[in-house]
């Protein structure tokens, strides 16, 4: 074992006896008990803001906001990688042990997962044990952190996952389907323990990866329980932000969990992102059709696990942006649930920006802030914002609100939270926020509709 791997170890250990527990404050009183529901539409669960204090695993308080627009930033970087087909982790030749493969992993430790993502609790094992899940559209693979931690944990909230105190528990050997499929879900290749177990592993740029056994137990969201399910048992996790113990992948890939839960519940999932510390959902399952606007999921072969979509046009305080149709559509457009600012087409963003500036000219510009250029003294929620829309391809709208157009980067400045796209553009999660999303990949389609959640 290498030696920072091990101070980092004693550090985590250390930290997990230190760290005083958290006060719950009246804000997050009424939702300790995360509601994990099944009823006849499907599956209900709890999602938090990473940066609620009301999370389970919340990103620390203290985390400036320039740290969220570099993790962001590094998300881009990992999901532009994707799409160049590049992939992030080094590729290792493994048939020795997991520990001495391990060390060739050329990777330091990093902080992105998790930054911009969402969090809900997922169960695992018999008897099933809660843990507090980041959930991201642009990956597949479920995984979480697992005894005995081979190489390295960070520490997380509540216990680790410990395969051996599990009835259900198995790893899956190396001739399984499933670790044939291993390189579509993780864009990485394989490997194969001495023991002729299944090894992922899972990067997310920056640094950020989780490498383990391919396993499988009983996943279970309240009384619903799933036999089977395959994931990742992680023995060396790092960049895993928050405390949260691991991620689960949404993203259209047979290892994803919609599609390992699909059989039961089908093959769409609809989700509401807050805004702030009161809780949003996410359900696995069916939907009601008729309140949303939709647009047409897109393909691509760039990746097709990633969800693709087509923006058609911008209007701020009802007149379109000055840039050709064709612009909105210069690079392939991808709605995803962890980044956190919007990219778009440089040309759309310059067009953009100008717009909102003129629009808010009674409003005191101030300096860039990191990626954000275009920056107002003042709150988002007390600044007077135009109204801004996006329209995609097929009709779907999102009227943003003064919170999905502006982020506040500090006490006294809100920035607009858009930035030039480099490969892709990217529909981020500070624009998704309060609609309902729903990604119905049995009919290729992503619909949105106004107060999902506030
Ligand atoms: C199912 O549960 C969800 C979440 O609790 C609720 O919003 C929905 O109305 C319920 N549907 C039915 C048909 O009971």
């Amino acid at each position: 074992m290498a030696l920072p791997h091990l101070l980092l170890l004693a550090f985590s250990l250390l930290f997990a006896v230190a760290t005083p527990i958290r006060d719950i404050t009246d804000v997050c009183s009424s939702q300790i008990k995360d509601f994990q529901h099944r009823n006849s539409t499907g599956l209900h669960l709890e999602l938090h803001h990473p940066r609620s204090p009301c999370s389970p695993a919340p990103v620390p308080a203290d985390l400036p906001f320039t740290a969220v627009l570099t993790h962001d930033d590094a998300r881009i970087s990992s999901l532009a990688a994707r799409l160049a087909k590049t992939p992030s982790a080094r590729a290792t030749s493994l048939d020795a042990g997991l520990a001495d493969s391990l060390a060739s992993v050329p990777l330091s430790p990093g902080a992105s997962v998790g930054v911009g993502n969402y969090v809900t609790r997922m169960g695992l094992g018999t008897p099933a044990t809660q843990y507090v899940m980041v959930v991201d559209t642009g990956s597949s693979l479920t995984w979480l952190q697992c005894s005995p931690c081979i190489v390295s944990c960070h520490r997380q909230s509540g216990p680790m996952f410990n395969p051996k105190s599990s009835s259900t528990y198995a790893s899956v050997g190396c001739s399984a389907q499933q670790c044939s499929d291993l390189p579509s879900a993780t864009l990485n290749p394989s490997a194969c323990s001495s023991s002729n177990v299944c090894i992922y592993q899972a990067s997310y740029g920056d640094s950020s990866f989780s490498v383990g056994y391919l396993s499988k137990d009983t996943v279970s969201f309240g009384s619903t329980s799933l036999p089977n399910f395959y994931y990742g048992c992680g023995q060396d996790n790092e960049g895993l932000f928050g405390r949260s113990a691991g991620l689960i992948g949404l993203a259209r890939n047979k290892l994803s969990l919609l599609y390992q839960l699909a059989p039961s519940l089908g093959y769409s999932f609809t989700y509401c992102l807050p805004s702030s510390s009161s809780s949003g959902y996410l359900s696995l399952g069916s939907y009601n059709p008729g309140q949303y606007s939709y647009t047409p999921m897109v393909s691509s072969s760039l990746d097709d696990s990633l969800y693709f979509i087509k923006l058609s046009g911008m209007t701020v305080a009802g007149s379109p942006l000055s840039v050709s149709s064709s612009a909105y559509s210069s690079l392939p457009t991808i709605i995803d649930s962890g980044t956190v600012i919007t990219r778009l087409p440089t040309s759309v963003y310059s067009a953009l920006s100008k717009a909102v500036a003129a629009a808010m000219k009674g409003t005191s510009r101030t300096s860039a802030y990191s990626i954000l250029d275009t920056c107002f003294k003042g709150q988002a929620s007390r600044v007077s914002a135009p109204a801004v829309t996006m329209s995609f391809a097929g009709g779907a709208v999102l009227k943003l609100s003064a919170k999905n157009l502006l982020v506040d980067v500090d006490d006294s400045t809100t920035c607009l939270a858009f930035a030039p796209a480099r490969s892709a553009a990217i529909i981020g999660n500070t624009q998704q926020q309060t609609f309902s999303v729903v990604y119905d990949v049995k009919s290729s389609r992503i619909g949105f509709a106004a107060g999902g959640c506030s």
